[in-house]
């Protein structure tokens, strides 16, 4: 961290001094981490133009979801809703953010039942009555990115995955209620794990949330395993996804080494997740992506 005189220009780029913008946060920030916690860097914080630009990108995610959520019905195939999501995205100047990234080779993640996670849609895969299926957009506009999925319940389904899909719901809803700034990433982990195992799950410990906003994947790793008072410290300006990924059977998990990317449950139990992308602000949260 470069040490800034009080009258010279914030870091932050609001164009005022930094003893009248961020100097007592600065302060404030050193002091938690010379008593051991870890704190987000300046890299890290979204300046207010960046927010803005990082939820126009969100607008048009949270409208491409809303999309394939009227239109997903029985009998769709995966590859179709890939179809959907790269019309619908590309049509508002952005681009599918998984398109190409690190070689995937879609535009969307679609997961059902016993797939965890990075599902790849393709012709073959039919949505059945009864199937619980995530769908996982993530966007680029203007070099801005969103990330956030969804459960959807095709036709009739059995109430068992009905609650699973619920519970996986609330789950998240308790983690955010922990996100406020000056506490810890553990205390939103610590709540979902403690709401999940309470009914019953089980939650994935190897794939978790992520920073993002100027990039897919910004540091931290966000785990929903981990305990109150460890992890990262939230700050305003912090940005980060909650996308709890929650078992019904065992939490062991493992990738198909055919494709590289499938996770599927180890017991062949489904797995649901919801994911949003969320701010820290001065007083709690906001919500970018849904
Ligand atoms: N959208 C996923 C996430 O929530 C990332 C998928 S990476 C991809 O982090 F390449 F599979 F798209
Ligand atoms: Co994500």
């Amino acid at each position: 961290m470069i040490k800034l005189g009080r009258n010279d220009d914030c870091w932050c780029g609001s164009g005022k001094k930094y003893k009248k913008c961020h100097f007592e946060f600065d302060e404030k920030l050193e002091h938690y981490k010379r008593m051991g916690a870890r704190v987000p860097d300046h890299k890290l914080l979204k300046t207010p133009e960046q927010i803005e630009k990082i939820k126009a990108s969100a607008a048009v995610n949270i409208a491409v979801l809303d999309y394939v959520a009227e239109h997903i019905k029985p009998g769709v195939s995966t590859a179709e809703i890939d179809k959907w999501v790269y019309d619908e995205t590309v049509k508002r100047g952005a681009i599918p953010a998984p398109l190409g990234y690190e070689g995937y080779p879609k535009s969307v993640c679609i997961s059902v039942d016993d797939i965890v996670c990075h599902g790849i849609p393709c012709e073959e895969e039919i949505l059945q009555e009864g199937d619980i299926v995530n769908v996982d957009c993530s966007t680029i506009l203007d070099g801005y990115y969103s990330d956030s999925s969804r459960m959807f319940l095709i036709g009739e389904v059995s109430e068992e995955k009905k609650r699973l899909v619920e519970v996986t719901k609330k789950s998240l809803e308790i983690g955010l209620e922990h996100v406020k700034p000056w506490g810890y990433l553990g205390d939103m982990g610590q709540a979902i794990n403690d709401y999940a195992t309470e009914n019953g799950y089980t939650v994935v410990r190897e794939i978790g949330g992520h920073g993002i906003g100027l990039e897919f994947h910004e540091e931290p790793w966000v785990s929903y395993t981990s305990k109150k008072g460890t992890e990262m410290m939230m700050v305003p300006g912090f940005m980060f996804t909650i996308e709890p990924m929650i078992n019904m059977g065992k939490a062991d998990i493992f990738v198909d080494d055919e494709d590289g990317w499938t996770v599927f449950t180890e017991d062949g139990l489904p797995s649901a997740q919801w994911e949003i992308q969320v701010l820290v602000t001065e007083d709690g949260y906001e919500i970018i992506s849904y």
